[in-house]
């Protein structure tokens, strides 16, 4: 299923706007989140802005874990509250996943990270005593990854994959205008599948 990255008035979701849309990643509040995100630049804002950001949370949480042991562990071991809740084409949805941002495995390697502002429930349902350490390290997180964005722009016809349980992805703003228009259209693939057609075209002898 495609979706369609466009200016869109009346929008609910900060991604139809064409203002500054933050660092995130997609669709945090499934329990199966998105293994990785496509998008396929069809038109472009020509003037300044519009500009992709991209940032490898794997890297920073790492830099994390070595320079403040307490903010990863804060991050990696609160849970926090995912939410959408809406309505689309007639249809209701309520969608709500509990989470750390920061997921670890049984090693404690970082699996996968779930960051988005606007799709964070505003209720914290944790002890009292999280909170305040909590948010001094999403701040921290924030900075982090701000610091450490690659920003380039994508040009009609490119196309750009990330993985979202990896990185997070944001825009700069433009000024959406007749002759200033901007048109991504996205679509996901789990990771699952991406990894079964590697296995087919290594067995076919692709490298
Ligand atoms: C999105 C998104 C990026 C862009 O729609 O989730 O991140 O460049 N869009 O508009
Ligand atoms: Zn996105």
């Amino acid at each position: 299923e495609e979706f369609h990255v466009v200016a869109k008035p009346g929008t609910s979701n900060v991604a139809y706007l064409s203002s500054l849309l933050q660092l995130h990643t997609d669709l945090p509040y499934y329990e199966y989140q998105p293994g990785a995100t496509i998008l396929h630049c069809i038109e472009q804002a020509k003037n300044r802005g519009g500009e992709n950001l991209l940032t490898d949370v794997f890297y920073v949480a790492e830099k994390l874990r070595k320079e403040n042991k307490e903010l990863f562990h804060i991050l990696s071991t609160v849970e926090v509250n995912w939410l959408d809740i809406g309505e689309e084409d007639g249809v209701q949805y309520h969608k709500i996943c509990r989470s750390p941002m920061i997921c670890l495995n049984s090693e404690g390697n970082v699996e996968s990270v779930r960051h988005s502002i606007p799709q964070r429930d505003s209720h914290f349902t944790v002890d009292v005593k999280y909170v305040k350490p909590w948010y001094d390290a999403l701040r921290t997180f924030i900075d982090l990854i701000n610091e450490h964005a690659y920003k380039f722009k994508t040009q009609p016809g490119e196309m750009f994959a990330f993985d979202n349980t990896r990185l997070v992805h944001g825009r700069l703003g433009y000024e959406d205008t007749s002759d200033n228009r901007r048109f991504l259209v996205g679509f996901y693939l789990d990771w699952d599948e991406i990894y079964s057609k590697m296995r087919v075209l290594k067995e076919k002898g692709f490298q």
